[in-house]
């Protein structure tokens, strides 16, 4: 291996261990984000085909033998057309060239370190590249993600280019939905889902090689596998790491690949034992970047205007317009679509696809179908499309400068609920953003900001778990018997324990509420089962409690619908009235939880008896999304069988007394609780902040005694929902309310 290094970049981070090991085509930005002038030292890497660089898959007993066959339809055919393109495709990649390379690094090394821009290969090559190598012989390859979406559509890419059906040889497992087998070498997994099966299987030692993809993201998930693996590897390679205590099992060494699509990496090297970092560069080419002269207000209108700006005046070339969440996708689609309709008609079509993190993958798949002829393709897009997949054929990208981020309140919400805010995007996200448009050839990138707002982003993010919830993360911790406080983590949270506001105290507080934990921080036998669920720890809470109350078939009915990635109920505020109306029917005068309910039922009727067209037609008239039933009755099947193991009945049902499964909510939601107030305002239980009754909600115009509330929304004013009344003794009854007023 030819030492390479990569001047300008090596100055920035002053990486001493860096290697090059592909040197792609080098056609830089103009605009400086990609560029690398200096390339005096740079050589490439070479290919020879050495004894080691002998291709493993195809030696007998290899995995790839055992390969699958497309829906069972008899053996694989690897010589048709398409399966000869997608190879073809495979070996253009960037990281292609540095195959060799990169898996004599990985084999020597406990730790490796790969950067690479997006769109190089590193996701979807590089554990096919370790398969075929035989490097994973004792077990399945992991690659963690960020996003559900990746998880899934990454796994999808990575079957066809191995032939093989998906769960077969290449499998993913995200929340509430899992395609694996005993077959399974390379899994796809959320980073929650592996920091998850740390509680069955504490080395992990299902898997002899661990990718962490994305890692700059710096999710708290990501952190805490990260500082878990950090652990782990000690204990299973204790011969070759340097905390290893040299007597433990040494018949299963893991490996560990951190994958990440930005700079930052000598972070991750010095955590890891100044593990060695490799580069591959990927091809990128120029971008030229178009600032708004005046800052815009309105950033969806805006993105419609630059779109079609682009679509009469520029030459053909898909667009890709980054937008921070689906309510901002949706209703710019749906304004393209209008405005295209009254195009001349010789102008060429406009076709509108949309990528987010709640959309099922084949509606996500559409994205990276061939433009058809005469058509431009937009494609609106989440932060998704930044750096975990890239779709190709885009020239053009409009960036509107704004994207949602998890952000934890302590000081107003007191219970420990993450929010989404819209927030304006780092220096970093813009130009992963406008890399985008240079991905095949020169392109343009639109930002709907001033180049001053440019110049005033933050650098890169806060890692997460400086700023979000960690309530759940704790619960599941202290079931691995860890404490927060005393893990090796790249960033730690505030630890001044004694602050009631800080998100560990916060934490610990509502867990304790919740009664998982004790006064001295214990995990309870409660709290034990609650980490079982893969539910927000409010929401386990009140799956537990449903024991006692006799009510468990309604609250999993409840639970699963909250749990799904979209709202049940479609609100257009446009249409209020008519949205009210239509959802009379179903309204209960507690409030939200049972009106979920009650529409849980009426979808169960209509779906007993009526063909998939009506109950489409019956939802929409309804205003329902009946993708989040369809989503609920998946998580509700998972929860069942959580149930199942720990003895929880789940055709138990409260009948009539509809007051036991609001008991049972409010256990889990007694820290989302507010008293009315003798002005007519309710303030929190457990914090002193004023809420105001969300106007979609079905108590909006009623006062009750006491309500809780599924979460809080900042406008401009503190907004509660899913809210529902309780009778205020019900807080007498449980034990925290009584230690704390005592
Ligand atoms: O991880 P990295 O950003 O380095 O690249 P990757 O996700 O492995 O993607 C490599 C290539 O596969 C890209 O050029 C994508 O366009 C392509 N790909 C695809 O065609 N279809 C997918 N579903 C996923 C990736
Ligand atoms: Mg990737």
């Amino acid at each position: 291996v030819d030492v390479s290094d990569d001047d300008e970049k090596s100055k920035r981070n002053s990486l001493k261990r860096k290697n090059s090991i592909v040197n792609g085509n080098a056609d830089h930005s103009r605009n400086g984000q990609n560029g690398h002038k200096n390339k005096k030292r740079r050589s490439s890497i070479q290919n020879g085909d050495t004894p080691q660089s002998k291709d493993l898959a195809n030696s007998p007993g290899s995995s790839q033998s055992k390969r699958g066959h497309i829906n069972g339809s008899g053996p694989s055919t690897p010589h048709t057309a398409k399966f000869k393109a997608v190879q073809e495709q495979r070996k253009q990649l960037p990281i292609a060239k540095g195959r060799e390379a990169l898996i004599e690094e990985i084999n020597k090394n406990n730790v490796t370190i790969l950067l690479g821009e997006t769109g190089s290969g590193k996701t979807t090559q590089v554990p096919q590249y370790i398969l075929e190598s035989g490097l994973a012989r004792n077990g399945m390859i992991a690659v963690t993600q960020p996003r559900k979406v990746a998880a899934t559509s990454l796994a999808q890419r990575v079957a066809v280019e191995q032939n093989v059906s998906l769960g077969d040889l290449v499998g993913y497992a995200v929340r509430f939905d899992e395609k694996s087998s005993a077959q399974t070498r390379i899994k796809y997994l959320t980073d929650g889902m592996i920091v998850r099966e740390l509680m069955s299987d504490p080395l992990l030692s299902n898997y002899s090689v661990i990718i962490v993809d994305e890692a700059h993201e710096r999710t708290l998930r990501t952190d805490l596998l990260i500082a878990n693996l950090k652990k782990i590897q000690a204990k299973r390679n204790p011969k070759t790491d340097p905390k290893g205590k040299g007597n433990a099992d040494t018949s299963n060494p893991l490996k560990i690949v951190i994958m990440s699509a930005t700079l930052d990496a000598e972070k991750f090297s010095k955590f890891y034992h100044n593990a060695k970092i490799l580069y591959v560069k990927g091809r990128q080419h120029p971008v030229k970047i178009y600032h708004s002269a005046e800052s815009q207000l309105d950033y969806t209108d805006a993105a419609m205007r630059t779109f079609f700006q682009i679509h009469t005046d520029q030459p053909p070339g898909d667009v890709l317009i980054f937008l921070p969440g689906q309510e901002d996708i949706e209703s710019l689609q749906k304004s393209i679509e209008l405005y295209a309709k009254q195009l001349p008609s010789d102008k060429s079509e406009v076709l509108t696809c949309t990528m987010f993190a709640a959309q099922e993958h084949s509606q996500n798949n559409k994205a990276f179908s061939p433009t058809p002829p005469n058509t431009r393709k937009c494609i609106l897009a989440t932060n998704i499309a930044e750096t975990s997949i890239t779709i190709p054929g885009i020239k053009y990208v409009i960036d509107t400068g704004k994207c949602k981020e998890k952000q934890y309140l302590a000081r107003i919400s007191g219970g420990g609920f993450d929010t989404l805010l819209t927030r304006d995007i780092t220096k970093s996200s813009a130009m992963q953003r406008a890399g985008r448009a240079g991905r095949e050839g020169t392109g343009a990138c639109f930002r709907l900001y001033t180049e001053d707002a440019f110049n005033t982003m933050a650098v890169s993010g806060e890692p997460e778990i400086l700023r979000c919830s960690l309530t759940s993360s704790i619960l599941n911790l202290k079931c691995l018997g860890q404490n927060l406080e005393e893990l090796d983590l790249m960033d730690k949270p505030d630890l001044d324990s004694m602050a009631d506001l800080k998100p560990v105290a916060s934490a610990l507080k509502t867990l304790w509420l919740l009664g998982a934990i004790d006064n001295h921080q214990k995990l309870t036998p409660s709290g034990r089962q609650m980490a079982l669920f893969p539910l927000e720890p409010q929401y386990a809470c009140a799956v537990v409690a449903s024991k006692e109350y006799g009510c468990t078939s309604e609250v999993l009915d409840i639970v699963s619908v909250l749990s799904a990635s979209s709202k049940l109920f479609i609100d257009i505020s446009e249409q209020r009235d008519a949205v009210t109306e239509a959802r009379r029917k179903f309204r209960h005068p507690s409030g939200d939880h049972l009106t979920v309910l009650n529409a849980v039922k009426a979808y169960r009727d209509i779906a007993a008896s009526e063909n998939k067209h009506s109950r489409r037609e019956w939802c929409r008239k309804h205003f329902l999304n009946e993708r989040t039933f369809l989503e609920a009755r998946d998580i509700r099947e998972q929860l069942v069988v959580t149930c199942g193991r720990i003895g929880i009945d789940v055709s138990v049902s409260a009948k009539e007394n509809e007051d036991l499964v609001i008991r049972s909510m409010g256990h889990g939601l007694a820290g989302n609780s507010a008293f009315l107030q003798a002005d007519g305002t309710y303030k929190q239980t457990m914090g002193q902040t004023i809420v105001k009754v969300h106007p979609g909600s079905s108590l909006c115009d009623k006062k009750v005694p006491a309500i809780i509330y599924d979460d809080l929304m900042y406008t401009n004013q503190i907004y509660a929902r899913g809210v529902s009344s309780i009778p205020k003794s019900f807080f007498l009854s449980l034990d925290a309310f009584k230690q704390r007023k005592a």
